[in-house]
């Protein structure tokens, strides 16, 4: 058994892992032919795409899976640890499966992901869930098969690295699209913020090697895919803990030169965002303009207090330079409100710069304190009452700007990737905009992964409406 260790977590040195390939022993081959799995994704982007490999290895194994938890053989959670109500949810499904396996003696039950790199949630499973088969931590999905099999014979493994090893090269991966990929660049994250658990449950910064993200994007494009996505805690700082000379403009230009049709990278952050950078977004057409940004707060004293090294003002600055040298730019970001010690001027500061940055989109939390992380240790909690009514405040304002910024694009031809038919509207398609707009659309000979010409006829909130047109001069 390898418990986590957070401690062990935050002084891992940095280049203490090397590269190596996965491959599936060939005994575990469809070793649970006929059985089937449920998988619960809980979180972001990442864990999305982790998902996506944990899902091939499964079917490598002889898994098929189902989408009724209740009816499946192997139920496996992929967590996330970000805020406290994620907790919850995921400890809430553990609940539901504990009635099931009273019913069903040989479910077959796994906990892995973020959460799984907490020190306070395995003592939890070992204390309330010990009839779990398995506990998988964030730097070793690939030893399911090994610890599942060996579940069989010896009851609950738990297998979690607080010092991320090697970087798996080669997992295989059922994407969850046909037509847009996610691809890791980075994993981890060195910042440090003081809310934030990701460094914890993530591991230090470790970027895969260019030839081997090139290699990847080259052969979705050969396979027809038309977006990826580059993921990671901090793209921006793609390279620097592998390369002198090569960083993620390097890599943005050389993906841009494959000529894949769309290319969006999640997440960025100010502090790594270089000139350079900008004016490859700007130059190259299929970098599309759309940009997260988290700002988490508009105050210089709360951001200090966060470790994010950068003020409102160099944030407002960069905002400046982004708008002015990428036309038709949607800026996206996060919001904290309730960091300890965060007061009304400080909060109205953050108001103050949503209306300078006037966002396309936002997402906005309440500060969750992270057993672990420095902000633990900070003064001046803030009540629960005054959290949720600033993040009340706060909505009501972001929305407002979404809105009014989605009725400028009221008349417009905007090209869209088609992701698929509406659910709520029958005889419609979906899918988003160059700046990452959802567009509800009608029309004819409609394609699921085209990218076509939708003239804008309302906007909403969250979201436009149109209907498919002829116009390929479309705008972004
Ligand atoms: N409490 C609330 N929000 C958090 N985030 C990260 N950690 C916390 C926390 N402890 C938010 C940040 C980050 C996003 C992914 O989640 O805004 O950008
Ligand atoms: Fe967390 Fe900060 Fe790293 Fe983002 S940059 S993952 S908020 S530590």
């Amino acid at each position: 058994m390898q418990k986590p260790n957070f401690e062990e977590a935050r002084t891992t040195d940095k280049r203490s892992y090397e590269t190596k390939k996965f491959a599936l022993e060939e005994k575990y081959q469809n070793y649970f032919k006929g059985k089937t799995y449920f998988l619960k994704t809980y979180g972001c982007q990442m864990n999305e795409h982790d998902s996506e490999n944990i899902e091939a290895i499964l079917e490598n194994l002889g898994f098929q899976k189902i989408e009724n938890y209740e009816q499946a053989d192997l139920i496996l959670l992929n967590t996330c640890s970000i805020r406290e109500n994620a907790h919850n949810k995921a400890f809430g499904m553990l609940g539901r499966c504990k009635h099931l396996k009273e019913k069903k003696k040989d479910l077959m039950i796994g906990l892995c992901g973020c959460m799984a790199q907490e020190e306070v949630v395995v003592e939890k499973v070992l204390a309330h869930y010990p009839w779990l088969n398995f506990v998988v931590g964030t730097h070793n999905f690939y030893e399911i098969p090994k610890l599942l099999v060996r579940s069989l014979k010896e009851g609950l493994q738990v297998e979690v690295y607080s010092r991320e090893r090697d970087l798996v090269e080669g997992m295989p991966t059922h994407r969850a699209h046909s037509y847009k990929a996610y691809v890791n660049i980075i994993y981890g994250c060195d910042k440090f913020c003081t809310y934030c658990i990701v460094p914890f449950t993530r591991g230090r910064q470790r970027s895969r090697t260019k030839e081997a993200i090139l290699e990847e994007i080259q052969n979705l494009i050969k396979d027809g895919y038309k977006e990826v996505v580059l993921l990671g805690q901090n793209v921006n700082a793609y390279g620097k803990d592998l390369y002198d000379d090569y960083g993620f403009g390097e890599l943005l230009e050389d993906v841009s030169l494959l000529n894949i049709p769309r290319i969006r990278f999640v997440t960025s952050h100010p502090w790594d965002f270089t000139d350079e950078m900008i004016d490859l977004i700007a130059k190259y057409p299929n970098i599309m303009p759309s940009i997260h940004l988290p700002v988490q707060s508009g105050s210089n004293r709360i951001l200090k207090r966060m470790g994010r090294r950068y003020t409102k003002e160099s944030y407002l600055h960069l905002v400046t330079k982004l708008k002015e040298k990428i036309p038709h730019l949607a800026l996206s970001t996060d919001i904290i409100v309730g960091f300890p010690g965060e007061t009304e001027e400080d909060f109205q500061e953050t108001l103050s710069l949503v209306d300078t940055c006037q966002f396309d989109n936002a997402f906005t939390f309440i500060y969750s304190q992270r057993i672990g992380t420095a902000a633990t240790k900070l003064k001046g909690q803030v009540d629960e009452k005054i959290k949720e009514e600033r993040l009340q405040r706060l909505n009501e304002k972001v929305n407002g700007y979404f809105l009014q910024n989605n009725q400028r694009l009221v008349g417009q031809n905007l090209k869209v990737l088609v992701e698929g038919r509406s659910m709520k509207q029958k005889d419609a398609y979906f899918g988003y905009t160059e700046t990452n707009k959802l567009v509800n659309f009608t029309g004819e000979n409609i394609e699921v992964g085209e990218i076509v010409s939708v003239k804008i006829e309302e906007a909403k909130t969250w979201s436009l409406d149109g209907r498919k047109s002829e116009d390929f001069k479309a705008s972004r």
